[in-house]
């Protein structure tokens, strides 16, 4: 199976050009984990890290990425791009825009991107991006050496594949609907859409893909309750700023920057 599977990857090479390098995990504790040696040791950008099971899997916040043998796609792309450290987070929701515009080709609807890096839809969670920068100097300034761009997307979990917690939060495309797509033919939808949008980045600039991400997030005015340092508030969504980072108003009136690292969403009026 494992065999077969890495063939199959590697077919992949002949339709998606940015594709570089393939390494497969049967079984790794996190495939961000994993890419991170890998990039340390040189793997080139457009280098895929997926795993069939991941005993690890990170997600953001230090939480736990569920992640059953067989049933999700697990993978880390290694990215080396020309951007500003602080224009990472814009990969994430570059990588976001992508995940939902691969998923309604495969005819997922009502999908919503919960800022910073979860898709969603009837409420529940169905994909996860955890984006990790690593930099370096360069004559005293920091420059981008790469960058993780980790995606686990629910594929053909059925309710008892998730543990009894997670059951309340997460769905897969197989319970929205109905349907068992392969993996490898996700996964192609998906990269082919992650690698059009980081063009389109580099391309077209900051201010189109913020564009592009509020007009599919549906998040905008969108009322939220967010945790910072231990306290909790309600506001209401109002922006997303050209770094990634949600403007949001306080109940008092007051305008606040939410950093993606620092904050824990509780939740949204839907
Ligand atoms: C989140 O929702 O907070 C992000 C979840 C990201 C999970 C993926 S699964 C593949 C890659 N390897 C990991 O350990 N995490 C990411």
């Amino acid at each position: 199976m494992s065999k077969n599977f890495f063939l199959e990857l590697e077919k992949l090479k002949n339709t998606l050009p940015q594709l570089k390098r393939n390494y497969f995990f049967e079984e790794t504790d996190s495939t961000n984990t994993q890419a991170v040696q890998l990039a340390k040791s040189g793997a080139p950008e457009g280098s895929l890290v997926l795993a069939d099971f991941q005993t690890q899997g990170r997600g953001r916040l230090q939480r736990q990425w569920e992640s059953p043998a067989g049933k999700g796609l697990y993978f880390t792309l290694i990215l080396r791009p020309r951007l500003h450290p602080q224009q990472a987070p814009l990969l994430t929701l570059t990588t976001g825009v992508a995940l939902l515009k691969a998923l309604e080709t495969l005819g997922l609807k009502e999908l919503l991107i919960k800022w910073p890096n979860d898709i969603w839809v009837k409420e529940k969670k169905l994909a996860g991006i955890l984006c990790e920068l690593f930099t370096t100097q360069v004559k005293g300034v920091a420059q981008i050496d790469f960058i993780l761009l980790g995606v686990g997307l629910n594929v053909s979990q059925s309710k008892e594949d998730f543990s009894t917690e997670i059951q309340k939060l997460a769905t897969s495309v197989f319970q929205v609907t109905g349907e068992h797509f392969s993996r490898l033919q996700v996964l192609e939808c998906l990269m082919k859409e992650i690698f059009f949008q980081i063009e389109n980045l580099i391309q077209k600039g900051p201010d189109f893909m913020i564009e592009q991400w509020k007009k599919f997030s549906g998040f905008m005015k969108k009322n939220i309750v967010f945790e910072e340092a231990k306290q909790t508030y309600e506001a209401t969504v109002f922006d997303l700023d050209r770094s990634g980072h949600l403007l949001v108003k306080l109940k008092n009136g007051e305008i606040r920057t939410l950093i993606a690292e620092e904050v824990r969403l509780k939740a949204i009026e839907i």
